[in-house]
């Protein structure tokens, strides 16, 4: 059956979503903030939930339609064929988002949406009370403009819970955020690629997943997997696909370091979770006297933020240091996320381009440096320049250098509600 699906994400990881649904093969329909809505058929489903790695939920898009009060959402809702996925037995919670739309109030939606699905279903099953002992299909509603989408869950635990991170460091990097910065990175069988703040390992780990072929769902299960439209075959297939696709050739080389010892013994235990051991050389090293090797590298990482009080100084004073150590790395290619919108004015370098991301609501920037030294000019921009609403109206010169980096106190905009 064709259908049309919808993969969430992270705001400002859709476009590296969007690649990935192109390399799985399947039609692009629409980008919008959080999400990426393609064309598949049931087969597809098991495939983007196992291998998307920058996805945060697969969903089935039931349909859309004009709501602007709670009759039409109601109307609407009881119109789709939810009977085509839910049996009589089945369980169908609802939970769902109102965003720039008339219908504010997200238990009301809630209530008339449940109500609405029960009353489509009692008419075509002829009953009037339902169990809901069987499986469960997660609805949700995303009003957006007044514009209302119905869609059921795929994957059940988000898909950035890979499996492989039960015990995790104080600050740990969203699994699919990190899988997003790798990307970036485009890391390379014969570049050393080194995380030198790795803590649990894992912007380590999705180096080392995907350079060796390996599907971030290859380890969990999905919600999808008791629905009765997608039989477990077509899961085997996926995974057997997946399966195949692991390359036991790969001579890739991963470097993961951390300045807190204990914590080593959890980036390996999730290392080894992931299957991935093989390929990471876990140590303890600080991080401001890491020494470029003979050879070509890539680092990755994302330092302390000092979001807490007390701790910005000391923060402010590793990347400093930073500026100073990395430095002598050049020409390896060096990305850095991190909350501060400073962090290129400390570090002392402009970076040739700055990314807005999430880690979870928190806004974070993304500083890549992958030109040579030499080639970087101060033309490029700082976060402040880049994310600053009004234009910068500075003199081009000696006014601009003197002061490239912007004012200090000038914080990101806070988070967008989550589309
Ligand atoms: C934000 S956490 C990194 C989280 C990691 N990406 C993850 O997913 O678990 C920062 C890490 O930097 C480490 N760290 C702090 N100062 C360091 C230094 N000078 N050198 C190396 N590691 C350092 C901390 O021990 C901590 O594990």
């Amino acid at each position: 059956m064709k259908l049309i699906l919808v993969a969430t994400c992270m705001f400002g990881l859709e476009k590296l979503l969007g690649e990935e649904i192109d390399a799985l093969g399947l039609k692009r329909l629409e980008t919008m903030d959080g999400r990426v809505t393609f064309e598949g058929t049931e087969t597809d489903i098991p495939r983007a939930n196992i291998n998307l790695r920058c996805a945060e939920r697969v969903f089935v898009h039931m349909g859309a339609f004009p709501a602007h009060s709670f009759s039409e959402l109601f109307d609407g809702v009881r119109s789709l064929p939810w009977e085509d996925w839910i049996s009589r037995a089945d369980a169908f919670p609802v939970k769902g988002h109102s965003i720039k739309s008339g219908l504010t109030s997200l238990p009301d939606c809630q209530s008339i949406v449940k109500k609405a699905v029960v009353e489509r279903l009692k008419e075509r099953y002829g009953i009037s009370w339902f169990e809901e002992t069987g499986a469960k299909y997660q609805i949700e509603f995303f009003i957006f403009k007044d514009m209302a989408h119905l869609m059921i869950d795929t994957s059940g635990v988000a898909l950035h819970k890979r499996g492989y991170r039960p015990e995790a460091g104080a600050a740990p990097l969203r699994e699919t955020l990190a899988a997003a910065l790798v990307m970036t990175a485009r890391p390379r069988e014969d570049i050393l690629f080194w995380d030198p703040f790795c803590g649990s390992g894992t912007i380590a780990i999705e180096a080392a997943m995907l350079v060796s072929g390996r599907a971030p769902g290859l380890g969990r299960s999905f919600a999808g997997e008791a629905f009765a439209n997608i039989p477990g075959a077509l899961w085997a297939n996926a995974r057997a696909e997946a399966q195949g696709r692991i390359r036991t050739d790969c001579k890739f080389e991963v470097y993961a370091s951390d300045i807190d010892e204990d914590i080593l013994d959890i980036t390996y235990e999730n290392a080894l979770r992931a299957g991935v051991e093989e390929y990471i050389n876990i140590f303890q090293a600080d991080a401001r006297q890491i020494k470029k090797e003979d050879r070509k590298g890539t680092v990755v990482c994302n330092p302390p933020y000092g979001e807490r009080m007390g701790e910005r100084e000391e923060i402010e004073r590793l990347y400093q240091q930073l500026g100073g150590s990395f430095k002598a790395l050049y020409p390896w290619q060096i990305y850095v996320l991190t909350s501060s919108d400073r962090f290129d004015r400390l570090y002392g370098q402009r970076a040739d381009k700055v990314k807005k991301l999430y880690n979870g609501m928190l806004p974070c920037y993304l500083y890549e440096y992958f030109k040579p030294a030499e080639a970087r000019s101060n033309g490029a921009r700082t976060a402040k320049e880049i994310f600053d609403r009004k234009p910068d109206r500075r003199p081009e010169g000696r006014d601009r250098d003197r002061k490239p980096y912007g004012p200090r106190n000038d914080r990101a905009d806070p988070p967008k509600k989550k589309l």
